[in-house]
Order: C-alpha cells, then structure tokens, then sequence
C-alpha cells in the first residue's frame, strides 16, 4: 500500500513530517478549528483520480467557517488546485482519504478571527473493517451536541470531543460502535457517521434537526435511492425504540462509505443479517464513487 511523503500547509508542499502547528496558537488551546475528510476514488479502468463530491465538501467547510467567524481567503478554485497537486505529490496508486484542516493560527486571545492556517493529508485508507460483516451498536449515555451549544451541522474539531466519548464508551461496552441520542431523547447519528434505517420497505433518516453533521454522503444516498426507487427518503425524528423495530440499518459518511449495522444494543436488527436496500445502497454508491456510472451530477472533480 502507497504511503503519505507530502503534506500540504498553507499553499506549500512539505515532506510529511515537516508540517507544524504551534501549541498556543487558538486552533491548538480552543480547537478553533473546521475540518473536512474527502476522498478521490482511483477508477479502476483508466487510473485516473477524481475526488467525490469537492464542491459540496468545500461548501460545508466554507460555511463552518462563517459559523466560527474566520477571516480567511480560501477559495473554492485555490483548494480544488492545492489538493489536486497534492495527490499527485503523492503518487498513490489506490484511493486517497484527504483530511483538510483550517483552524485560526493566532496565538493569544479566543475572540480572535485570525490568520488562518489550513493543513491537507493525503493517505490511503482500507476499505472500512465492518463493510461486508457488519457492525454491532449501542445507544450511549452520552448526549449529542445540540445546535445551540456547538452546532452539529458543521464538521468542528471541537465536536469531536462529544463523538469521541462516545466512541470510548461504546468500545469498552463491547459494541463495534454507537448511537447518540438528542438530548430530548431522538436518535441522532453516530460518533463519525450517519445513520438510515428500513422499517416497513421505507428508507428513514433523522432529520437535520436532530443535531445531525450536515453530511455530503447523507445527501448521496437520498438522492441515489430516490432516482433509483422513485421513492422519497423519509427525514424525520426517530424515537429510540423504533431502532428495535428495524428490518435493516446502516451508517453511512465519506470515510465509512456504508456500514451495514447488524445489531443495536444487543438486539438483533431485522433478522440479523445485511438487508437487501443495504447492499443495493452499498452497490449504487460504489458504483457512483469510482465512475462505473456515468456522473449526471457533476459530482466528480478530476484530479
Ligand atoms: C459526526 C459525523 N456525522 C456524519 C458524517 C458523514 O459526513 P460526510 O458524509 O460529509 O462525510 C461524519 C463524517 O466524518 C461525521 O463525522
């Protein structure tokens, strides 16, 4: 497997252990900072790279960034060139996972906007450990985030605070991962990813305002399941119990793809195995991903 040589900071290619950040600067003290993760599939056929989904990647970073109040000039055109050239600094030879870090490098004061530093890592990333068995989740004391206290929506460093503990909590319970609830009790998402279920031949989701990460993977399968089923993705608040009644669940984010999930809190989901909208979704997403259809939506950024 290829292996990460370059990283890109502030406009500059660096050998990958040459990158820094200083400890007292704000994005390090007050984790004022927004991130995203993308990927650039390798086409099987003609080896070339595109990344999925840039576009509304950089939109989401770009609106994190209003939402903390930085004072910075990246530009949509500047970061689609800077993260082309860093792949192929990179010269991988599989899929590429880009880790895309902005945060305020001002040392000093919290209230301060800036200067803006930004970071990007390309490496490989194996297909996820529970992508063909399936994993086991728990529903965690831990609350998800609300809006109001540090908004889900947008992908923060600082959220991941929240998603961590989870994630801690869930291990050491013995599940594979978790479910968070609001804190009026709705199930949410998980730690790094969002969650569908199938109950009754319906495709169901939690709604945006279930303190939710706005994910670019969650608007890829609502639009690929409508246009292939011509069935709308119901987006609603989903009470915890309901989980129990699922025939078929599963995670879903641009690191994860999508997880099939097998069991919720010890129980079995459906009859235990992968459903079939869960392989079919897996299918029509891998297929988008890697071009084996054609891209109608414009949602591949050649590298
Ligand atoms: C909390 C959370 N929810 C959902 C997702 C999925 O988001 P996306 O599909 O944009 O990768 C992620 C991805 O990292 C996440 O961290």
């Amino acid at each position: 497997m290829w292996q990460p040589k370059i990283i890109l900071q502030n406009d500059k290619l660096l050998p990958y252990e040459q990158a820094s950040v200083h400890p007292m600067s704000l994005g390090m003290t007050y984790a004022t900072a927004v991130f995203e993760g993308l990927r650039a599939y390798r086409n099987p056929t003609t080896g070339d790279f595109k990344i999925f989904r840039f576009a509304e990647h950089f939109k989401r970073l770009l609106l994190g960034m209003k939402v903390m109040r930085f004072d910075h000039s990246l530009t949509e055109d500047g970061m689609r060139e800077a993260l082309s050239g860093l792949i192929r600094a990179n010269e991988p030879d599989d899929d590429v996972y880009i880790r895309l870090l902005v945060y305020i490098e001002a040392l000093g004061l919290m209230a301060q906007t800036g200067p803006v530093g930004y970071t990007a890592a390309a490496s490989p990333r194996e297909r996820p450990k529970f992508a063909d068995t399936g994993m086991s989740l728990g529903v965690s004391s831990w609350s998800r985030l609300s809006d109001n206290a540090s908004p889900p929506r947008i992908k923060a460093t600082a959220n991941y605070h929240n998603a961590r503990l989870t994630q801690l909590q869930a291990k050491s319970d013995g599940y594979d991962g978790a479910l968070m609830l609001t804190p009026s009790g709705k199930v949410s998402e998980a730690p790094i990813a969002c969650f569908f279920m199938v109950r009754e031949g319906k495709l169901i989701t939690p709604n945006i305002g279930s303190n939710i990460l706005e994910s670019v993977t969650r608007d890829t399968i609502i639009t690929l399941y409508e246009e292939a089923t011509g069935q709308a993705v119901v987006q609603r608040e989903v009470d915890r119990s309901e989980l129990y009644f699922a025939d078929e669940a599963f995670l879903c984010g641009t690191g994860q793809e999508i997880i099939p999930v097998v069991k919720i809190d010890r129980l079995p989901v459906g009859d235990g195995a992968i459903g079939p909208i869960t392989k079919k979704m897996q299918k029509i997403y891998f297929d988008a991903v890697r071009e084996l259809t054609p891209d109608t939506h414009g949602w591949l950024t050649k590298v």
